[in-house]
């Protein structure tokens, strides 16, 4: 199957950050199995994270607020491309920063790496516009879109956040932009108390929901993103199981990407991969484009 371009031997792939940079997770998956390995999102310099705790669970998820602790980009290329160009499967990589100029600086890097997709994630604080994500203002989320296209040398997905009132009005932003896809959605911004020690249960007060808490809101997101532009969308968002995987594709996404799962099981996505074949076979599916949007 295509998407912006790129052949990919099934829809499957990992959601950024959930993975390592893959080769955390090689001893268990079969990294030529998926459609493509995402990296973690990976800044100009190393980014250390928030403080702990910065996990915790909730009812059918969990909250985040890592931070998006990385390496940074030298090690990203020095040590992470070369280990994932030894499979036979895509390579994405995500890309965070905190200021327009970070962002491009990391993107101009990785016009010479031989990868097959960058992905922006742009549900990150905006430090020179007052700390708001530069995924929630369409106007900022149109120009970034345009300054990355003008130094990318691989096909650009934005990574949206569903923390909007409207995620159509930013997909559109992103598609006049130029974007040649989208990857959604990022985590939904909650919250836990500890009600013994009376304070919030993570450093950071608030995190990102992920897990299956949120997959009908990701779903319907995926949704309506399909029908307000052109581009292709990596689905994601409560992904855990193939009929996950088939709901997503119906909405209209075109890949679809497994976060969460992978953490309370490592063999999540060949699992999905072998079930997803199993009912094509059964239903005489030839391509999933047979599906792909049904619903609307
Ligand atoms: C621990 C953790 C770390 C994440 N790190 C990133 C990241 O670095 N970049 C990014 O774009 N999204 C990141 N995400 C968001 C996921 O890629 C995904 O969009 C979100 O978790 C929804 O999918 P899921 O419910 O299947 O986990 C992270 C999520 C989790 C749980």
């Amino acid at each position: 199957m295509d998407i912006a371009g790129i052949t990919l031997k099934n829809p499957v792939m990992p959601a950024s950050g959930t993975f390592g940079s893959g080769q955390e997770y090689s001893g268990f998956v079969d990294l030529n199995r998926l459609g493509a390995v995402v990296t973690k999102g990976v800044s100009l310099v190393p980014w250390e994270g928030n403080s702990t705790p910065r996990i915790m669970e909730t009812a059918s998820g969990m909250i985040n607020a890592v931070g998006l602790q990385n390496p940074g980009i030298d090690v990203l290329i020095e040590r992470d491309l070369p280990f994932l160009r030894k499979f036979d499967t895509k390579v994405i990589v995500n890309v965070c920063g905190s200021t327009v100029a970070d962002y491009l600086e990391v993107v101009e890097r990785l016009a010479g790496q031989e990868i097959d997709m960058l992905e922006i994630n742009i549900s990150c604080p905006n430090v020179e516009h007052g700390g708001i994500a530069f995924g929630q203002e369409p106007g900022m989320v149109e120009y970034i879109t345009k300054e990355i296209k003008k130094k990318a040398a691989q096909p650009v997905s934005m990574k949206l956040t569903p923390n909007v009132t409207d995620i159509t009005e930013i997909a559109k932003a992103a598609e006049a932009g130029g974007a040649d896809a989208l990857s959604l959605i990022n985590t939904i911004t909650g919250m836990r108390i500890d009600i013994k020690k009376r304070a919030f249960s993570v450093a950071n007060k608030t995190g990102g929901l992920s897990g299956p808490a949120i997959k009908p809101i990701a779903l319907r997101m995926v949704w309506q993103t399909c029908r307000a532009v052109s581009i292709p969308v990596i689905g994601m968002g409560g992904i855990q199981s193939a009929e996950d995987a088939l709901e997503f594709i119906m909405a209209g996404a075109t890949a679809v990407a497994v976060g969460t799962a992978n953490f309370r099981n490592p063999y999540a996505m060949p699992e999905i991969i072998e079930e997803l074949e199993k009912y094509m076979d059964e239903n005489g599916i030839k391509d999933l484009q047979e599906i792909r949007g049904i619903v609307s």
